[in-house]
């Protein structure tokens, strides 16, 4: 078989590329190693910020997203018992979030692929990349005992954190830069009526949490646990109440509990792999950076990133310049390095750190008293959390 670009991973990196590079006129193939249903069936993080929004619009996928999502203008910070707004349309000239699961995401892509008849090869095992150091790339994988081979000129590298595409640069082509913390976010789905319309995010004295939705009817939280805890040790009960404790008296009292659908820990991390580049190979989305959720960059990133790169391969091939190309890496990363900053100044601020003691404690919250009450320092959360301008190519 042969293609322009292979894209390895068909998570929400590899199938918006997909999407961009087609309506770019772009022929590409997704491999990806799980089945449809599989990939579509992870439950991850819900918040857009406008710069997704729009590529899902240039990729011809947002219609329901614009319908179905819930426009958030603003984010409220719980801490000493008391709730405090950060009016994030009002410090921003009017940008806001929209709030939409990932899961959503992921099927309006996979749906749109599937319409335009695009070539997805799900199940695909045993996935390599080979002379992606040659104008020449190829990626052979197995399907069904046979081994296939694919010739391209590009391979986008979109296979997450533990694909091959980075596994297959030589480590001494690659600078890692990691941050692992010391606890991560029990988190629980459930059909129940969210407890605010806007998302808050608390600091506790027992720790970090977090209230959002995925619609009026749907709801998603997380309590911070201890790194090695383990989600057989938390009943429902166990962990409605744990979230209540975390609360404000108010949105106690408001609060609708009911059984999960979906109950897991996620480790919690800062990761970047410099370059994003290797000759034919490119990296995009998790499979270059991870960021801890704290701050709902991961998606975010993952667009972007896949922005730039069908933008380049756009120019590429229609003016035969290799010039947006060559700093594809560079662009990505200064976009990168700043949401990795914001996710860990956030999650920093939000956490119960032990070893920080009750110094500690008082210290994030006289920031978050210092954060609330200083329009400086709240509009600084405010353009970070709806997300930086995309720099033009
Ligand atoms: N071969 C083929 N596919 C692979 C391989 C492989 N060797 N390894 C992993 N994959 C697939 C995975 O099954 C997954 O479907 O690559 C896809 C990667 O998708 P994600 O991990 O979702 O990463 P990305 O598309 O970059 O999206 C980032 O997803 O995990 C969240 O928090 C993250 O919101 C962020 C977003
Ligand atoms: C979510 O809804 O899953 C979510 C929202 C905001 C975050 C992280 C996760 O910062």
């Amino acid at each position: 078989m042969r293609t322009q670009v292979a894209i390895i991973g068909g998570g929400p990196a590899g199938l918006l590329l997909g999407q961009l590079l087609h309506k770019a006129g772009i022929d590409n193939v997704v491999i990806e190693r799980q089945t449809g249903d599989y990939v579509q069936s992870r439950i991850r993080a819900g918040v857009l910020e406008q710069v997704t929004m729009d590529l899902l619009a240039r990729a011809g996928v947002d219609a329901r997203a614009r319908t179905e999502g819930l426009p958030h203008g603003g984010i409220e910070l719980l801490f000493k018992g008391a709730r405090h707004r950060i009016d994030m349309r009002g410090l921003t000239d009017g940008k806001q979030v929209t709030v939409y699961g990932q899961t959503e995401v992921t099927r309006d892509l996979m749906q749109a692929r599937s319409a335009a008849g695009l070539t997805t090869i799900y199940c695909a095992s045993q996935v390599s990349l080979h002379d992606f150091d040659s104008h020449r790339p190829r990626v052979r994988y197995e399907k069904n005992g046979q081994t296939h081979e694919i010739e391209c000129d590009f391979i986008a590298g979109c296979d997450g954190y533990h694909g091959v595409s980075r596994a297959s640069v030589p480590a001494s082509a690659l600078h890692v830069y990691e941050k692992v913390y010391p606890f991560g976010w029990l988190g629980v789905l459930a059909d129940v009526p969210p407890v605010s319309h806007e998302l808050i995010y608390a600091n506790t004295e027992r720790g970090f949490a977090l209230c959002s939705m995925r619609s009026e009817s749907r709801s998603r939280y997380y309590v911070q646990v201890p790194t090695e805890e383990r989600v057989e040790n938390w009943s429902d009960e166990a962990f409605w109440n744990e979230l209540r404790s975390r609360l404000d008296p108010e949105a106690r009292e408001r609060l609708v509990t009911g059984p999960s659908i979906e109950k897991s820990i996620a480790p919690l991390r800062s990761f970047v792999a410099e370059p994003m580049r290797f000759g034919s190979l490119f990296l995009a989305g998790d499979a270059a950076h991870i960021v801890p959720p704290t701050g709902a960059k991961g998606l975010n990133l993952a667009t972007a990133d896949v922005g730039y790169l069908s933008r380049a391969l756009e120019i590429f091939y229609g003016d035969k310049s290799a010039s947006a190309l060559d700093r594809y890496s560079d662009v990505c990363l200064r976009r990168v390095w700043k949401a990795e900053r914001f996710s860990w100044w956030f999650t920093s601020l939000m956490h119960r750190f032990p070893e920080s003691g009750e110094f500690g404690q008082k210290i994030q919250e006289a920031e978050l008293d210092y954060l609330v009450h200083s329009h400086a320092a709240s509009t600084s959360l405010a353009e970070n959390y709806v997300g930086l301008p995309l720099e033009v190519f």
